[in-house]
């Protein structure tokens, strides 16, 4: 059985890392125009990594929690499922996941602005900020999407094949509020793939969902197991 995950930052919510919209989002404390757009780092790269060394922090002190391993034993299971991830925290790989799109980045790697290379950058808290290159000592900046930006091409077209290909959307911990992401549950549902949705609250994609789980994500795979079974 073919089977896609689309995960938000809901799924590492019960990790201690916080999501963006609902009562405690990031975004109601801070202004993502000044902290994930490209206008943003620009105006003021020291403070865009300073928000950014703050959550690598929360990040490398967070562990994956039972969400996140129970789709870690369900790629094990089902060989063919492949996770399309919005979540820039690494989590799934963590716990196990090989197969795993990040359709948004990932908060370890950086990108240079002068010289374009890409590395692993892990130190937490950073030695200096905004880092320097390490090759070229140009500044660089996370690997991550910002608003307005395009999604890296490749993840974007192996998210849509995945997608197209599955027989089982499974959304978890998303509020479906950002595309392209959040496109791609109508997508599989117009290919006629059954959609199950696994959120304490209703989304956009809800009315579209064959089944809606109710639940936070560990409580929501628990019960996801019995179904696919
Ligand atoms: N288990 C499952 N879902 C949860 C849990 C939980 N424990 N706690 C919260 N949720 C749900 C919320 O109900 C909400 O629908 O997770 C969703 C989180 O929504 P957002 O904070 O909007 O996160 P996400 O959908 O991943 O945002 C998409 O927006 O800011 C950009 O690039 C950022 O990737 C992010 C994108």
């Amino acid at each position: 059985m073919k089977i896609a995950v689309l995960t938000g930052a809901g799924i590492s919510a019960e990790s201690g890392i916080p999501t963006f919209r609902g009562k405690d989002g990031l975004w109601n404390k801070y202004d993502p125009m000044d902290l994930a757009t490209p206008e943003a780092f620009q105006r003021n790269p020291k403070l865009v990594w300073q928000w950014y060394d703050w959550r690598r922090k929360l990040i490398a002190d967070a562990k994956p929690n039972k969400a996140h391993f129970i789709l870690a034993d369900l790629e094990r299971k089902y060989k063919d499922l492949w996770i399309i991830t919005q979540n820039i925290d690494g989590l799934h790989q963590r716990a196990g996941s090989l197969k795993v799109i990040e359709l948004h980045g990932n908060i370890w790697t950086v990108k240079c602005l002068e010289c374009g290379v890409r590395y692993r950058e892990e130190k937490t808290p950073l030695k200096e900020i905004p880092p320097r290159c390490r090759n070229c000592g140009g500044l660089v900046r996370p690997a991550v999407v910002w608003f307005g930006e395009p999604l890296p091409k490749e993840a974007l077209e192996k998210s849509y094949s995945c997608t197209v290909s599955a027989e089982v959307f499974i959304v978890v911990g998303t509020s479906a509020q950002v595309y392209p992401a959040a496109e791609l549950p109508f997508v599989a549902k117009s290919r006629g793939a059954k959609i199950i949705e696994i959120n304490p609250e209703e989304t956009p994609i809800t009315p579209y969902t064959d089944i809606s789980i109710r639940d936070r994500a560990s409580v929501g795979m628990e019960k996801l197991i019995k179904i696919l079974d």
